[in-house]
């Protein structure tokens, strides 16, 4: 079944996906007062309405599962960390290089007003997500929200998009792009 397929099948479960990482794991990317705050209490609070019926369904549904794939496209910070292979490929075809491919998704973050998303989508192409709301063509995601940067010791937006690229785990990436082809 294709990447598209699956995000698109009804049966995909809302159910908040372990980190697989230790809180301070991603650090001094993602400090761990924000990794705790943010998948403790933020990322579960979108599963807890949504199951408890509270506040509108769609939206909770969304920031669960756009959480899901942020949390686990993440590992410890790795210096000099780039995409291979199947990512990699995708991003010189469509964006001729992954300094050019980097810039263009930080420009696209920094554009996004108030909250929302950008995402790698299967087509190769970057696209943004006001506030949450589910797509079924998502290889990898950037939560744009201030609360994903804002407990840092430098949480500054710029900063903050410049840096997260450091955690990417791109194995798992490279996953979905293989589901995705
Ligand atoms: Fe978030």
């Amino acid at each position: 079944m294709k990447l598209q397929q699956l995000h698109e099948a009804q049966e995909i479960p809302v159910v908040q996906a372990p980190l697989p990482y230790k809180y301070n794991d991603l650090e001094p990317v993602l400090s761990e007062s924000t990794v705790r705050y943010h998948y403790d209490v933020l990322t579960t609070n979108y599963f807890k309405k949504y199951h408890a019926g509270e506040g509108d369904r769609e939206f909770n549904r969304a920031g669960g599962l756009l959480h899901n794939l942020y949390w686990t496209q993440l590992r410890r910070p790795r210096p000099g960390n780039k995409p291979h292979g199947a990512s990699l490929a995708l991003i010189e075809q469509k964006h001729k290089s992954w300094e050019n491919f980097q810039d263009l998704v930080i420009a696209a973050a920094l554009g996004i007003q108030g909250s929302g998303w950008v995402y790698w989508s299967t087509s190769g192409e970057i696209k943004t997500i006001a506030n949450h709301a589910w797509r079924s063509d998502i290889i990898f995601c950037i939560d744009c929200w201030e609360h994903s940067y804002m407990r840092n010791p430098n949480p500054d937006k710029k900063h903050h998009f410049t840096t997260i690229w450091r955690c990417m785990n791109w194995d798992v990436i490279n996953d979905r792009v293989f589901v995705a082809l």
